[in-house]
């Protein structure tokens, strides 16, 4: 039986309502949240990504301004601006998009946001908050991966959770909040033996490697759940052909375009997986919606007590 498609593009419509009701309901007490966006220099995926989180605080009525710095700025003017957005009572959140030119100590300046305006949770105080349990601030696309679980009704407890990749954006959140929600949790990189054999361990498998279709069947157990944090653009004939031989629709987009995006599970693991989150459609919107959420909830929790229906 092929696997059930986790709709991630549903998932985070439904949780973009309810900030836009949270939203909405802050504004007849006369509370906008507001987010700042610091894009810096001109990468291209980026911009695109940057795009969408300034599109989407305009479709749930959050308040955002974006500050994009030539790809000349200096560690000190980002400390100076970021310094600024922590100061200013309208703003809520503050996200410094990645990467950084070479040039600049990304460490220093994501230190410098002010913890509770910190919607990535990159900071190590919202780290420290989620490694002990704390409430806090918690990175996107983990929080997305919990919310396709939970709204999936796929269960976290007591199951073996495998996650690949050892990231501070992903991979180390997630494996974070698998073990917060009491799932036996075991965290992969390059160097794990036997790759294979340990992700056929995983009822929940979680892919954040940045390798196009590296996940391939024999790396899952029959009726798995498959969650794939991949984002690879393909532009090989060759790679295209050993993930995607025999799919007309995907040959035709590709011809088209010249490239495709392609996760880091292989589709033929859809034959084997209980559950699968496609790419594109799976979390990737969800990183959005969940940046949407943190806003709101750092607006919450900077300006007082908002009793509002999806707090957490
Ligand atoms: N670059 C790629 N992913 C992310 C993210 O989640 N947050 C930020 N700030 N930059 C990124």
């Amino acid at each position: 039986m092929p696997a059930i498609i986790l709709d991630g593009t549903r998932i985070a419509s439904d949780i973009r309502a309810e900030v836009a009701a949270d939203v909405r309901a802050m504004a007849a007490a006369r509370v906008r949240p507001g987010l700042a966006v610091v894009l810096v220099g001109h990468n291209p995926a980026s911009e695109i990504y940057v795009r969408g989180k300034v599109k989407a605080c305009q479709e749930v009525g959050i308040y955002s301004e974006q500050h994009s710095p030539a790809d000349t700025a200096t560690t000190d003017e980002l400390l100076h601006l970021v310094e600024d957005l922590n100061r200013r009572d309208e703003i809520d959140g503050i996200l410094v998009q990645l990467p950084l030119p070479p040039q600049v100590d990304s460490k220093r300046v994501l230190m410098a946001v002010d913890p509770a305006k910190d919607v990535d949770g990159f900071h190590p105080v919202n780290v420290g908050f989620l490694s002990t349990q704390r409430p806090g601030l918690i990175p996107c696309t983990p929080a997305g991966v919990i919310e396709i679980l939970k709204r999936s009704n796929i269960p976290i407890a007591g199951q073996e959770a495998v996650v690949v990749g050892r990231s501070d954006i992903v991979g180390k959140p997630a494996a974070m909040l698998l073990l917060n929600a009491n799932a036996t949790v075991t965290v992969c990189h390059s160097k794990t033996h036997d790759l294979p054999g340990v992700c056929r361990r995983a009822d929940i498998l979680v892919a954040a490697i940045g390798r196009a279709g590296m996940i391939t069947r024999d790396f899952v157990k029959p009726a798995a759940t498959v969650i794939d944090v991949g984002m690879n653009q393909v532009t090989d004939p060759a790679e295209f052909k050993r993930l995607f031989a025999g799919n007309a629709k995907r040959a035709e987009s590709f011809q088209a375009k010249g490239s495709t995006l392609v996760g880091d599970v292989h589709p033929e693991v859809a034959e084997v997986a209980g559950a699968i989150t496609p790419v594109p459609g799976g979390v990737g919107p969800l990183t959005i919606a969940m940046l949407m959420f943190n806003t709101v909830k750092a607006a919450r929790m900077l300006r007082g007590k908002w009793s509002v229906a999806s707090g957490q």
